[in-house]
């Protein structure tokens, strides 16, 4: 792909922090993301995500490799990138005192917008983030999913064609997180460049068009949600039989159709049927069962979660053993 394409581009960055752990930080990070997608930057505590977003956004300096942002160079056009750039940062940065309409005015009036256009740039952005009835209550008493949807409002002032999002939804209950999402699959519809990190899979499989797995400062896979599963190579066909006399007679059928071994769960009737033509044999294996009067309780065509494919390529779970040492929430890479 062309460099012109990419919103940005990484090539073989390294950051080591003095006095760190060897694996700190960075270590030979490449990267390109198509302008105007959303790509995934995926991994455990202390992968390297932040490191990656600080570098990128011209706040931390590399000790190697280049890398470019909306086509500057990170490294000698730090003020250009810095013009085209939205940051929101692990940690929501509003002022709890001002209202949510004074955060976004302060903001653009940080931003050099003259006050009128700094005003009518705050209400547009509080409809856009469904803030518009809490506007005029102070941010301090915000639940955190409406202040990481201010966050998101405040970096967005100026319309940054590339915006960078550390970790928007970590600790955030269930709810505030489809609020968040909601909001950054809005900034994607504006057309905006979006580098997201989490260390929530289900995250980056909901809002990525490409998603970067990073362990330790590099990136071990790269693909379309869809793709990095298919590598796995692991579609199957569920099905689940009403009884143990159904499960007995549609193994055999299963048998016939499967592109390997079967995987049977006795107590639960349930039989996992591998396979490689996907909507084909899915068709087969219905007609064979229908065929032979057996009437499953449920038939779905499934693919490897993202959390299988990371763990596949970590390994030895070595995502779970980072986690649990940073004592980070239990439903993060695991
Ligand atoms: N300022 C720093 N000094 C020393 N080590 C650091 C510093 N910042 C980050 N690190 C280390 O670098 C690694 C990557 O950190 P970070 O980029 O924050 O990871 P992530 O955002 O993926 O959790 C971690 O091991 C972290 O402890
Ligand atoms: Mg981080």
């Amino acid at each position: 792909m062309q460099e012109a394409e990419n919103a940005i581009t990484a090539h073989g960055v390294r950051k080591n922090y003095p006095g760190a752990a060897g694996d700190a930080g960075l270590n030979g990070f490449d990267l390109r993301v198509p302008a105007g997608s959303v790509c995934g930057l995926l991994g455990p505590n202390g992968a390297g995500k932040t490191t990656a977003v600080r570098i990128l956004a011209t706040l931390l300096e590399m000790d190697e490799g280049r890398a470019s942002v909306a086509g500057f160079d990170v490294r000698t056009q730090g003020r250009r990138v810095r013009e085209r750039i939205g940051l929101v940062g692990q940690y929501a940065a509003v002022d709890e005192i001002l209202t949510g309409r004074q955060n976004l005015v302060m903001f653009g009036r940080l931003n050099h917008l003259p006050v009128p256009v700094a005003r009518r740039r705050a209400d547009e952005l509080l409809e856009r983030f469904s803030l518009t009835e809490a506007a005029g209550r102070p941010a301090g008493g915000y639940s955190g999913g409406m202040r990481r949807r201010l966050d998101l409002a405040a970096s967005l002032i100026v319309s940054p064609p590339v915006l960078f999002v550390d970790e928007p939804t970590t600790g955030l209950d269930p709810a505030a997180r489809q609020e968040v999402w909601t909001a950054v699959r809005e900034l994607v519809g504006a057309g905006t460049t979006v580098l997201l990190t989490t260390q929530y899979l289900e995250e980056a499989d909901r809002l990525a068009d490409r998603v970067c797995m990073l362990r330790a400062g590099k990136v071990v896979a790269e693909g379309t949600p869809d793709e990095l599963k298919s590598a796995l190579g692991g579609d199957w066909i569920e099905i689940v039989l009403a009884g143990p006399a159904d499960a007995e007679a549609a193994r055999p059928i299963a048998a016939r159709i499967a592109s390997g071994e079967l995987r049977l769960d006795g107590p639960a009737h349930r039989i996992g049927v591998p396979v490689t033509e996907r909507t084909r044999a899915l068709v087969k294996v219905a007609t064979a069962l229908n065929e032979a009067g057996i009437e499953p309780e449920d038939i779905t065509l499934r693919r490897p979660t993202l959390d299988e494919v990371f763990l596949h390529l970590t390994g030895d779970g070595a995502g779970e053993t980072r986690e649990h040492r940073n004592g980070n929430p239990e439903e993060a890479l695991t």
